[in-house]
């Protein structure tokens, strides 16, 4: 497996590249240190291919779950979109424990970043980037403080 290291202080994540990943999936996040309930944010195209499979995944290794699925493509970008994401997320019981999964595309990063970094003032954040440019660009960034 490769891995690219985002060096930003105590900011720094690490970019995971192999084939197979989204098996282990539940594994890495593990790892990573995070202990409360995922909220997984995903599309309506990706959730049919690859949702049941991550949920699945986070639940046998303990972790409860809700879903969040958004309509596919560019309009689902919005504020009110991030108002229904943080409202939905509260009444499944997420807390400032919790983190959310962005499995999708640059769509779905973007606007799963969003509501990361204002609920509860933020919470960890894992992308699982779906196309070519979530891949390479979207999912990837540098913001200086
Ligand atoms: N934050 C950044 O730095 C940054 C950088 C580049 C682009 N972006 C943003 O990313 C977006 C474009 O990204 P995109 O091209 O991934 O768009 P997208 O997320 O809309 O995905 C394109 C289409 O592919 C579908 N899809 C995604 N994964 C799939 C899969 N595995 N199988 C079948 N269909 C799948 C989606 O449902 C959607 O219909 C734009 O909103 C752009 O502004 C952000």
């Amino acid at each position: 497996m490769a891995t690219v290291h985002v060096n930003l202080g105590n900011r720094s994540y690490d970019v995971l590249c192999d084939y197979g990943l989204l098996q282990s999936t539940a594994k890495i996040i593990r790892e990573a240190g995070l202990q409360g309930k995922a909220a997984i944010i995903t599309d309506s195209n990706v959730a049919p291919h690859y949702l049941a499979a991550v949920t699945s995944q986070l639940e046998s290794e303990g972790y409860s779950t809700s879903s969040h699925i958004v309509t596919a493509g560019e309009a689902s970008k919005s504020l009110i979109n991030l108002e229904t994401l943080c409202r939905e997320m509260t009444q499944q019981g997420h807390d400032r424990s919790s983190y959310v999964i962005a499995l999708g595309g640059g769509v779905v990063g973007d606007l799963a970043g969003f509501v990361a970094s204002v609920f509860y003032r933020g919470i960890p954040f894992v992308q699982i980037p779906t196309t070519i440019v979530s891949l390479v660009d979207s999912s990837v960034g540098a913001k200086p403080e």
